[in-house]
This record gives C-alpha cells, structure tokens and sequence, in this order.
C-alpha cells in the first residue's frame, strides 16, 4: 500500500500498531488457560441451551449437536458457550486449518479489520481480493497452466462458476461426467451432480449426469479397466454431449476414498483427445495433503482445465486456463467476499508456503501417520468393535483405517450410520468434535487442524474416542 495514503498513515501508525500488538498479547496470555479437554462449567450450561434453542428457533431445526463457540480456543482445542473445552477435529469440515485463536489469524483479521469496508465486490475491490487470487495462481502455476481466478464466497459458487465455463467452452453442452459418491456442494445444480439421493429430494433433475465407478482398491488394475470402458460406453452413446469431467480426486463427503494417479490418467488422457474439459473439485483437499494442490499430489497438473479451491483457504474460488477464459458477462456477482476472509486466508496459505509442510516427509504428512498409528493400535486392541464392513454391493471395505494428509478417517461398528451418529454423541459429550463421511458405509471423519496440532495431540484424543467407543459398544445392540 502506498506510503502516500491516509489508510497507509492510519494502518502503520506507531499506536495502532501498539494497539494491535496488545490485542495479540492479551489473547495469548487468555489461551494459556486452555490445555485440555473438560466439562462444562455448570453456571454457564443455561448460556449454551438457551442460545442452542435461538439457534433451533431461527433455522427452524435443531444443530447436529450443542455446538456455539465462546469466541476463543487454542489451536486444536475450543472453548464452548458452557466453558467446556473440547478437542475440535472437524473445524468447521475443515475450514479452520490453524486451529481456534491462532495468534497469527487473529492479527490478520484485525489488520483487515481497519479497513473501510467489509466486504470486497466486483465491481468495487480494494486491493486485499488481488493478493488473495494472487497468491492462488502462483501456487497453482508451479504445476498447471490455470492462469486466471474468479473468487466465490463458497464452494457450491466457485463449482458453478467452474461448470459455467466448461459449458461455454464446449457451446452449451447439455451433459456432466462424474463420479458415483462426488460431492460438489448444495446448490441446484451441485445437488442433482453430487451423488446423494437424500441432497437431491424434491429438486426437479434438469442437469444430465452421467455416473462413472470410482477406483476399487479391491479390484486393483481391473478397477481402472472397468472406469475406462465406462468412459468410452458414455461416449458412444453420447458423442460431443459433454461439457466436462468432474474430478474429486480424494472423494470427501463420499467416504475420503482415494485412487492412485494410474486410475486417474487415462480417464483425463481420453477427455483431452475428445475435447471434454477436466474440471477438479479441490474444495474439500485443497491446502491440506502433501501438496497444496491434490493434482499436484497426483501429478496431474497438466490435464486439470478448471479447479475449485476451498474450505481452509477462508474465501473460495474456480481457477481456469486461459484456453477456457469466458467471455465477459458470464461470472459475477455483488460480493467477491469479506476482506478479513482474504487477510486470515493468505496468511494461513503464506504460513504454508513457508517450509515444513508440504512433501512426503512434511508436517502433514507426519500428521497423517500419527493418526494412523494411534487408530491402528486402537483396531489391534479392540478388534471386536471393527467387525468386516461390507458395502450396499457386496464389496469388503479394504482398511479400517483411511484417508490421505488432512483428511482421516476410521471406520468402527461395521460402518452402521446409526452406530456412527450415536458415537459422534458421545465422543462430542466426552470431549472430542468429529464428523462422518460416506453413504453406507459410514466412516468416522476427521479433519484435524494440521497446520497447528501436534503428533502427541492425538494421544489425549483417542483416549477420549476409546472411551467413547466403550461406551457406545454396550448400548447400540442393546
Ligand atoms: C468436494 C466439495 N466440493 C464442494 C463443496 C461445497 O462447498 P461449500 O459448502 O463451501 O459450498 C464441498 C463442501 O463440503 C466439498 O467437500
């Protein structure tokens, strides 16, 4: 920013300056009190159900459980309303990637804080918005040709933005190629591509999908022959109908199933010779793997035409190559999003650009593998409650324990929902927030804060689910 303007003179200023770093210090000395999980305080649990009945009165349905932060946390813990303190391993489904209060985050926000306005738009920017897209295309320029941004303020919006372009590219092109289990987000058109029938209930299906089996780690080899001869069936019988690929290379909602890039390859190879654009869902993966970028992961950079980022970089987007840049008209809208969301945003992905992160031997990756360990000690001494999950087609679940960097799961209890929501309950009553993934079966999911916990976090952490899990043992055949 200029020297010259008066923001700049206001921003730099030797007290507000002071003034922020106060505010920084006393928010450090605050989280010191935050160690660990514990129960409610008991004069504030009346706090908590009063504001959980506000909340179920104002959405007209009650929250999956009495979750209302304090406002304060410290990494992977969190304060609630009640002054319990839990172990948050889901973070907002992977949004808060440095955890609660993270001193660096709160000064970025502040920063922004200052500034006229809070919210950017199209038509109207300041330059916070810039930085942010920025910041994106050179990190995706290191493994891709996508050359241009338009920022959403969610995922659903950056995917529309990402199938409008692939359809003017190909002319209109009535029909999407996806895979079984994607999920894409929940407006219209994201519910009806998304492979949920519960998303989908009374939305009228006026977008053409056309369904491609994932990769079966069970069938190996034959699983990538299966999905190529799929591809090929679809565009026979369909020639010059389809305006893109979506790709969600690590499937989230859909039960963090993964593939190799031998899975992956042809399938875009074969897009590229038939002129059907790639398009990669990255909301869910996005900054959290061993590359900031899946594709990346993958190597695969070369084939992706248009990615949709999400989720722990603040603000949302859909990047493009400039063989796929729309004509004017097409994307827009009044908000391009808040300018704190772009200042906590690109302090968290610069913090990862950093070092230390990234790589097969980065902190992430170290992350992963503390989580591994300690769920496969847990599956060695409780066999009992991992019985063999087999699918709604008769196929055996290959690992209990799964996922890749960021994105972990465990499957206990046969992978029955209703064992899966009773756990939840109580693993939330015990200290510990998580969530599920997948269709049946069902999976216990974690999206632990990588960017701040540590590997001996996770100790603590199944303690509390092994706790949790006796518990719902004894009562859910009962
Ligand atoms: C892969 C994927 N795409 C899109 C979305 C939708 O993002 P949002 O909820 O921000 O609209 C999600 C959300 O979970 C997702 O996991």
């Amino acid at each position: 920013m200029s020297e010259t303007t008066a923001a700049s003179q206001f921003h730099e200023a030797p007290d507000v300056r002071a003034a922020v770093d106060t505010i920084v210090s006393r928010l450090e000395m605050v989280q010191k009190g935050i160690d660990s999980a514990r129960p409610p305080r008991e004069a504030s649990v009346e706090t908590l159900d009063g504001w959980i009945a506000r909340s179920t009165a104002t959405k007209g349905r009650g929250p999956i459980f009495p979750y209302v932060g304090s406002g304060i946390g410290r990494g992977p813990l969190v304060e609630l309303l009640d002054g319990s303190v839990k172990w948050d391993l889901i973070n907002g489904i992977g949004v808060h990637m440095f955890g609660h209060s993270d001193p660096g985050m709160v000064r970025a926000a502040i920063e922004a804080s200052l500034g006229d306005v809070a919210m950017e738009g199209n038509l109207q920017f300041n330059a916070e918005s810039i930085a942010f897209a920025e910041l994106l295309l050179e990190e995706a320029n290191r493994g891709s040709s996508l050359s241009h941004a338009f920022i959403t303020n969610s995922g659903a919006m950056a995917n529309e933005s990402g199938l409008k372009v692939c359809q003017q590219k190909t002319g209109g092109r009535p029909r999407v190629l996806a895979f079984e289990h994607c999920f894409m987000g929940r407006s219209t058109t994201m519910a009806q591509i998304g492979d949920s029938a519960g998303g989908r209930v009374g939305i009228p299906l006026n977008t053409h999908v056309d369904y491609m089996p994932f990769y079966d780690p069970n069938l190996g080899a034959r699983s990538i022959e299966m999905a190529v001869w799929h591809l090929e069936q679809y565009l026979r019988r369909y020639p010059d109908q389809h305006s893109c690929f979506i790709f969600e290379l690590v499937q989230g909602e859909g039960g963090f199933n993964v593939a190799p890039r031998e899975f992956f390859l042809p399938l875009m190879q074969r897009c590229r010779e038939v002129g059907i654009p790639v398009w990669d869902d990255e909301v869910q993966t996005f900054g959290r793997n061993t590359e900031m970028f899946y594709y990346d992961v993958l190597d695969l950079g070369e084939y992706v035409d248009v990615v949709a980022f999400g989720k722990m970089s603040q603000a949302c987007g859909c990047l493009f190559t400039e063989a796929l840049a729309p004509r004017p008209g097409l994307l827009s809208g009044t908000f391009i999003g808040s300018s704190t969301a772009f200042s906590v945003g690109r302090a968290a992905l610069n913090r990862l650009r950093q070092g230390g992160y990234y790589g097969p031997t980065g902190r992430i990756a170290e992350m992963h593998a503390a989580f591994r360990t300690h769920a496969s000690a847990l599956v060695d001494r409780r066999p009992e409650w991992f019985p063999e999950v087999i699918d709604d087609f008769g196929r055996p679940l290959a690992d209990m324990v799964g996922g890749t960097g960021g994105m972990c799961r465990l499957t206990p209890f046969g992978g029955r929902k209703d064992a899966m929501v009773k756990l939840l309950d109580v693993m939330f009553e015990e200290g510990v927030i998580a969530f599920y993934c997948g269709h049946g079966p069902f999976h216990l999911r974690f999206l632990p804060p990588v960017g701040v916990m540590e590997p001996q976090h996770f100790e603590p952490v199944f303690e509390i689910v092994e706790r949790a899990m006796a518990r719902v043992a004894d009562v859910i055949d009962s």
